[in-house]
Parts: C-alpha cells; sequence; structure tokens
C-alpha cells in the first residue's frame, strides 16, 4: 500500500519478535506447555516487515508457517529461546517479546519413559527458566550512545496475560522488566487471549495511564503496537 519506500515506519530498523509458546521436556515423549498459537506475535512480524524493518521473529513450536521475507528462528524450550534471543538482541532496534515462554521446567528429564506401574501418584520436580524479557530489560541501551555516531537506542516490549488485577499485575511487570511498553490482555475477556483473530488489550507505558483499548483484529492491533513503538524509537533519538 505504501508506493515511497522512504516513508516506511521502520525502515532501516531491525525488529526482533518472540512468539508462541515453549515445550518443557519431562522424558523422551512429555512435555509441557501452554496454549499458545503464536498468532499475535506471527502479526506483529508480519507488521513489521510490511512497515520496512528488517524483522528476526525467534518462535516456540507453532501450526504458523515462517512469515515470507521474516529470519524464522524455531525453537523448543525456553532456555533454547533464551539462547536465541540473547544472541540477537543487540543488534535489535525494537524488540517485542509476545510468546508465552514456560516459567518453569522439569529439574530432571528422565532419560527413559516414564512408567506408570506401581505408582497411585507422581511428583515432577520443576525449577524456574531464564526470564527472556527481564534479562533484555536490564541490558538495552536507553538512549543513544553517548559520542558514537552511529547512536542506536533500544525499544522494549513486553506482553502480559492476566486471570485477574489486569493493570496491578501489568504495570508491575512493565517497571520490573524495564519495558517501555507492555501490553496486557485478560484470558477472561470476550475475544481475548489464545487460538483467536482478535484481542482486547490494555496498553501501558512508563508514568502514563493504562490506555484500554477495544476489541481489534490481531493484525490491527500489531499495527498500532508497532506505530507506537516507531514513535517511542524516535523520540530516543531526538
Ligand atoms: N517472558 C519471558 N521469559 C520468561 C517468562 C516471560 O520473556 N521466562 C515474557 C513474556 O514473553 C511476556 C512477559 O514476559 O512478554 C510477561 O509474561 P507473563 O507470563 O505474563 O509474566 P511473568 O513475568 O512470567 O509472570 P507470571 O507468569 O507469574 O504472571
Ligand atoms: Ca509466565
Amino acid at each position: 500500500a505504501n508506493a515511497d519506500p522512504s516513508t516506511l515506519p521502520l525502515k532501516g530498523l531491525n525488529v526482533l519478535v518472540t512468539a508462541g509458546p515453549t515445550q518443557e521436556s519431562l522424558d523422551p515423549v512429555r512435555y509441557l506447555t501452554n496454549h499458545s498459537t503464536g498468532k499475535m506475535g506471527y502479526a506483529i512480524a508480519e507488521k513489521a516487515r510490511d512497515m520496512g524493518a528488517a524483522v528476526t521473529l525467534v518462535s516456540g513450536p507453532t501450526a504458523l508457517e515462517a512469515p515470507e521475507g521474516v529470519d524464522t528462528v524455531r525453537v523448543t524450550s525456553a532456555q533454547d529461546m533464551f539462547d536465541a534471543v540473547s544472541a540477537r538482541f543487540e543488534n535489535a532496534d525494537i524488540t517485542i517479546m509476545a510468546a508465552a515462554v514456560g516459567d518453569f521446567r522439569a529439574e530432571n528429564i528422565h532419560p527413559q519413559k516414564i512408567k506408570k506401574q506401581g505408582r497411585d501418584t507422581l511428583e515432577l520436580k520443576l525449577v524456574s527458566n531464564p526470564d527472556i524479557l527481564a534479562w533484555a530489560g536490564s541490558h538495552k541501551r536507553d538512549g543513544v550512545i553517548a559520542g558514537s555516531d552511529d547512536p542506536r537506542p533500544q525499544v522494549l516490549c513486553g506482553f502480559a496475560m492476566e486471570t485477574e488485577h489486569l493493570v496491578e499485575h501489568a504495570e508491575q511487570k512493565l517497571s520490573e522488566k524495564h519495558c517501555d511498553m507492555l501490553v496486557a490482555n485478560n484470558l477472561n475477556d470476550r475475544g481475548a487471549g489464545f487460538a483467536t483473530d482478535t484481542n482486547v488489550v490494555t496498553v501501558l507505558t512508563p508514568g502514563a495511564a493504562p490506555e484500554p483499548l477495544t476489541l481489534m483484529g490481531k493484525a490491527d492491533l500489531a499495527s498500532l503496537i508497532l506505530g507506537r513503538l516507531a514513535v517511542i524509537h524516535a523520540n530516543k533519538l531526538a
């Protein structure tokens, strides 16, 4: 739709997106995961490409096809996702973490299939996974690099899925993970959440009142999010 490529709002920028669930192995045949389909993250990656960015998509296991023209890196576990993102973060101007990352993994992956015989119960010990968004927040370049002729401030956007106390929990994630923007959705809202083509979100930015948005298609929401992140990025350069 944009005839003049110089008007593309993300031209010249590297955008890094995470999407989808993670899988945490329990034994050779079983894993822990969640209901994420990757739709929101893939919509963001595609829209960022259409807005002129060079896009890298780090995706957990999904049924979606790799978007054309997007460098797609497929990963399985949260640790894999951390490794893929941490290796690429330094190069990203705008990073958006839409993945539903498993918070815990098995302390020990059983080398053989866990057998049911002789057990009435099964206890699994889980240990926490690295928080990729929090890691990025503590490593991002906030302003321009002093004295550099290549000032490259970084903008970081997280997501939050909540089932209660949406704004309170999301505000805490925004500040603790040093995000420039956090997109929060309540799983209980009609049209929000997993496997839908729509979403109902509240947008949070530091120092501003939470902004509840109406029900939107995920593609339109992706445009809105990226448009705002482009402005935040431009303001850091100014
Ligand atoms: N996230 C991440 N790495 C993790 C866990 C979460 O990068 N190990 C990111 C998600 O991609 C999302 C944001 O952090 O952008 C918030 O994820 P969410 O699961 O809502 O919050 P948590 O901080 O994990 O807290 P909780 O699950 O307890 O609500
Ligand atoms: Ca979590």
